[in-house]
């Protein structure tokens, strides 16, 4: 929770990361100051918070410990960039995923704030290295990358440039655990960080299952849904092998030997087009077409499973 001698935290880009950012900095009790270099943006955004916040109370399922009415009287929007920074200890950047847009935002940042204020991106994928190149502040700069939904998700990968201070990935873990989400800190950069490496690594093994015709794209999600990602949901794949053998070093005895067998046996990186394409999307939209409402049933259906989730997860605590 927020303590009075906080600063406030501002948001750059009120897109749908960025209205996901505020009601969760709003959860923890911080001020957050909404910008985005569209005006009717940051109140379509203002709007779309409002009606989230209150559903949410309606649900139950606000986070944080304020109420809904005292949720919203923190969040505020704001159309000038140099005031809405003054005075900012946090400021989380969300416009689009473009490396030179994401440049001219650091380098806009760069000439206005002060020598405290943690500038933190929120990008996917664009490397620290590329994104902070040559700022006078890098020291005060990183990378916190959330996961949509991160209302729901709590996981944010921290990731620093190689000049990025200690104390600013520090502060900033801090501030991630103050707002109730899930911080992991990445020590040093890589292409897709950590959650999108594993990621990629499921989706190239699933999706090379598909093209070899071993298994069906719903039956391929079945392995995840009613398979991997029941376990998944509580414990990573290393505390995994921890528990089905007599600890770490008896399951490395048990089946290494059989899990380098089977890695060598998995094929080249999958083009991702092609007939199989149209396969995987066949299937796909039979279950779930491809129009937007179906699609926005879909995940309003996906976040509800997330809520609950997340609910069983605070009642069954890991530590
Ligand atoms: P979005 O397209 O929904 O929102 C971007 C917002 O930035 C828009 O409101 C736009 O008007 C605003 N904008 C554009 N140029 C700007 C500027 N110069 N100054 C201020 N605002 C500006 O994008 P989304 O999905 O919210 O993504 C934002 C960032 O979050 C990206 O870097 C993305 O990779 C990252 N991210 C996205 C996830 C997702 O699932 N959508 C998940 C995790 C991270």
């Amino acid at each position: 929770m927020a303590s009075p001698r906080d600063g406030g935290v501002v948001i750059l880009g009120s897109g749908l990361i960025g209205q996901s950012w505020a009601m969760l900095f709003a959860s923890g009790g911080f001020k957050v100051k909404l910008y985005d270099i569209e005006q009717q943006q940051i109140t379509k955004a203002l709007e779309n918070i409002r009606k989230e916040i209150e559903l949410l109370e309606q649900l139950g399922a606000l986070r944080g410990s304020l109420g809904g009415r005292e949720q919203l009287s923190l969040i505020s929007g704001c159309s000038d960039m140099q005031k809405a920074v003054e005075g900012a200890m946090h400021i989380q950047e969300c416009v689009p995923e473009n490396l030179e847009l994401k440049k001219k935002v650091f380098a806009q940042l760069d000439r206005i704030v002060d020598d405290k204020v943690v500038i933190s991106s929120s990008s996917s994928c664009l490397l620290p290295s590329k994104l902070f190149a040559g700022l006078t502040h890098v020291k005060q700069c990183m990378v916190a990358h959330p996961v949509n939904p991160p209302y729901y998700i709590p996981l944010v990968e921290l990731v620093p440039h190689p000049e990025t201070d200690p104390s600013t990935v520090d502060r900033t873990h801090i501030l991630m655990k103050k707002i109730g989400q899930s911080p992991i800190r990445i020590r040093k950069e890589v292409d897709g960080f950590a959650l999108n490496r594993l990621q990629y690594a499921i989706i190239s093994e699933a999706w090379r299952l598909v093209d070899e015709g071993i298994v069906s794209p719903s039956d391929l999600d079945l392995v995840m849904s009613d398979g991997l990602g029941m376990r998944y949901a509580f414990i990573g794949p290393l505390e995994t092998m921890h528990l089905n053998a007599e600890g770490m070093l008896s399951y490395c005895d048990r089946y290494s030997e059989n899990i380098r067998h089977v890695l060598k046996t998995f094929g080249p990186i999958p083009e991702f087009s092609g007939t199989t394409v149209q396969k995987i999307n066949q299937a796909m939209c039979e279950k779930v077409p491809d129009d937007p409402e179906h699609l926005a049933a879909r995940r309003k259906w996906r976040d509800e499973c997330l809520l609950r989730l997340s609910k069983l997860k605070h009642e069954m605590p890991s530590k």
